[in-house]
């Protein structure tokens, strides 16, 4: 049987800045719910990316001095890291300079011009460039983008037209008629009843101010509007306007568009417009998520009052980020984020009420069972029947909210089930039958259905928390995980040894937490902070004896042809010769490095670089903003092949 097909995108980012704790909630969200429907078993897509033309993307490579492509390269591998440790689950990331984009949405715009939806006029009005949007005189707000409130740009120009009017009668029949396809449904009235039934004006299509963007192929001083560019990623990252159509055939229409409230409109009334006059189905749900405040506002640069995800990481691990977003910001309005409330639900919720039941649970299991799960002896008592029903209710109760986009609630049943399981043991008091060698079959039930608890648990907080949930599957020691496992409460296999490790969320000192996060915040130049350093990840001893590193002279060293990053190292690894190659053009020229002693990881998995191989990697050490680079040495003449350990 071929699975049900579920395809969710989330919005293409500008790569303008760095993004902050508020844009990665979109995607942190749509990360959860494509985990989520993987895990009932549909076939997923997930696509995100970045949205990389536009007068505003100009202007900022401008103003660094850089042109616009090197620019957006340096921030969007920011953002694919930052997805990196979010954790994010992407199937595709789509740039919108890639070629297949570009040359799909030129033909996107030259077939709606030949059927006559695109027309040649001028024109006349406002814009706005941080939101890439066009306004008329009586739209603005005091003078300002009604949208953001940000000063407004006299525009007039030559410019290709979109005949929205055309479609609006259809567009609006199609709304109502599918009550289903803006979510939540506040938002549908307010984009009927003040975009729509006003009347619809054409949408100007085309720049010829600024360059960067797609050219218009058959008028080339024009380049295509960044808002028509950047919706058709939708269609283009599955190849529509391509040789191969298969993805597309396989996912269109989307099931959802993420979008945050702000670029509603634009998914809910030109997006649908278009792919009406492409011919082509409409997706089948858009919803407009509400704003991560701080402090009552939204975060801007000018305020001051930008969290960095980065940061937040860094100190508290990405399942505790994740958590939060998940958690706080309730469906169709705004959410709050702010350090104290930050601390005190990861103390509570993850520390407190998920963490403890773990440790105490496998605290138990050792203490009384030498680490092996006992075998249940039938249902004794009422308390597990009610402990039973709750945890094969919760995750009908979880999916029942997911598929209504209720996160918040979904997280709700979830640590309901962990309440009811907390206080199950409480209940049992398993530490009092554990003084009775009589009850030594009672206490093996109750610690098995713990057990087996924890594991539900593990399940339904995977798409949400997955590293927590790996985690709990290693400390329990769990091999069935599937979703269909949940429908029945026997999936812990007695006898299985369990593996108790450190606490999933060890406690924050909520004062000295504060006071060390403020300091942070004044220490940290504007440098620093537009540039992704993300701290790793804590590693034991064994994990560090997995390297094997060794002292090795530089025998010979050349540039490599078409490549200035490169260069290729004969080593001398006293037993054996190896060649290396290294892209650390920038900082040597071969001749300084010939008869030098560095260090290399002599146990990496060779790779071809530009067609050489390489058995290893020099280290070397870098400043923050990359302007220097050394070499690794040690602080004495050994022998090459020496071991560093
Ligand atoms: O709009 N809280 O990109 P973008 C929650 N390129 N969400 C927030 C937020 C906050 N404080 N601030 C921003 C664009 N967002 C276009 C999209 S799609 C075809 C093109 C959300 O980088 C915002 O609502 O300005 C949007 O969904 C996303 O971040 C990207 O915003
Ligand atoms: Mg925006």
């Amino acid at each position: 049987m071929t699975k049900k097909t579920y395809y969710i995108t989330t919005p293409i980012y500008y790569p303008s800045a760095n993004l902050h704790i508020g844009n990665t909630y979109t995607t942190v969200a749509a990360d959860a719910l494509a985990r989520f429907k993987r895990l009932t078993g549909y076939d997923v897509m997930l696509l995100t990316g970045t949205d990389e033309h536009g007068q505003k993307i100009q202007r900022l490579a401008e103003a660094k001095g850089v042109s616009p492509k090197e620019y957006v390269d340096k921030i969007v591998a920011g953002i694919k890291e930052l997805w990196k440790m979010m954790n994010i689950s992407y199937d595709k990331f789509i740039r919108t300079t890639e070629d297949y984009h570009v040359k799909a949405v030129q033909k996107i715009f030259k077939r709606l011009y030949d059927q006559g939806d695109i027309y040649k006029g001028r024109y006349e009005g406002w814009y706005c460039t941080p939101c890439e949007s066009f306004w008329t005189e009586t739209q603005l707000v005091d003078g300002k983008c009604p949208d953001c409130g940000r000063p407004v740009e006299r525009t007039s120009e030559e410019a290709y037209f979109f005949r929205m009017s055309k479609y609006a009668p259809r567009l609006i029949e199609y709304i109502e008629s599918h009550p289903d396809f803006i979510q939540p449904e506040s938002r549908k009235n307010e984009m009927i009843n003040n975009f729509l039934k006003p009347g619809l004006q054409d949408l100007c299509v085309s720049r010829t101010s600024f360059d960067w963007g797609i050219p218009v192929t058959f008028d080339r001083k024009h380049v295509i509007y960044v808002w028509i560019d950047a919706l058709a990623n939708y269609i283009t990252a599955l190849g529509y306007g391509s040789e191969n159509q298969e993805l597309y055939k396989k996912y269109w229409p989307a099931d959802l568009h993420l979008v945050g409230k702000d670029i509603l409109r634009f998914h809910t009334i030109y997006w649908p417009i278009i792919l009406m006059a492409l011919g082509e189905p409409i997706p089948k749900k858009v919803f407009g998520h509400g704003w991560l405040l701080v402090n009552g506002g939204k975060m801007s640069k000018s305020k001051g009052n930008v969290v960095d995800p980065v940061v937040l990481v860094n100190n508290f691990g990405t399942d505790a980020v994740r958590y939060y977003l998940l958690r706080e910001i309730p469906f169709g309005s705004d959410g709050l984020f702010n350090n104290e409330i930050f601390i005190r639900r990861i103390n509570s919720d993850l520390a407190n009420d998920l963490g403890n039941l773990l440790s105490r649970t496998c605290t138990m299991i050792e203490k009384y069972f030498n680490g092996i799960i006992p075998v249940p002896s039938g249902r004794e008592d009422d308390v597990d029947g009610r402990l039973i029903d709750i945890a094969l209710n919760t995750p009908k109760k979880v999916e029942k909210n997911m598929d209504n986009l209720r996160i918040p609630e979904a997280l709700d049943s979830i640590w309901e089930l962990i309440g009811a399981t907390n206080k199950y043991i409480d209940d049992t008091t398993p530490w009092v039958l554990a003084k009775d060698a009589g009850r030594e079959r009672r206490l093996g039930t109750v610690l098995y259905n713990l057990s087996e608890s924890l594991r539900i648990i593990a399940i339904c907080i995977s798409p949400y928390l997955p590293e927590t949930s790996e985690e709990m599957y290693k400390q329990l020691n769990v091999d069935i995980t599937s979703w269909d496992s949940t429908a029945s409460f026997d999936g812990t296999k007695a006898g299985t040894k369990i593996n108790k490790g450190s606490a999933l969320f060890p406690r924050i000192d909520l004062d000295k937490k504060l006071k060390e996060l403020d300091e942070l915040k004044k220490h940290q130049s504007s440098a620093n902070a537009s540039k992704v350093k993300i701290r790793k990840k804590e590693i034991g001893i064994d994990d560090f004896e997995k390297l094997d590193l060794r002292v090795a002279k530089v025998l010979k060293c050349e540039a490599i042809e078409g490549s200035n990053k490169l260069l290729k190292f004969q080593l001398d690894l006293g037993k054996e010769k190896r060649q290396v190659i290294s892209g650390i053009a920038k900082y040597y020229s071969p001749e300084e490095l010939v008869g030098k002693y560095v260090v290399i990881v002599a146990n990496l998995k060779p790779i071809k670089l530009k067609g050489e191989i390489s058995q290893g990697m020099i280290l070397s050490a870098a400043s923050e903003d990359d302007s220097k680079l050394c070499t690794v040495s040690i602080s004495g003449k050994l022998p090459p092949g020496s071991t560093i350990s």
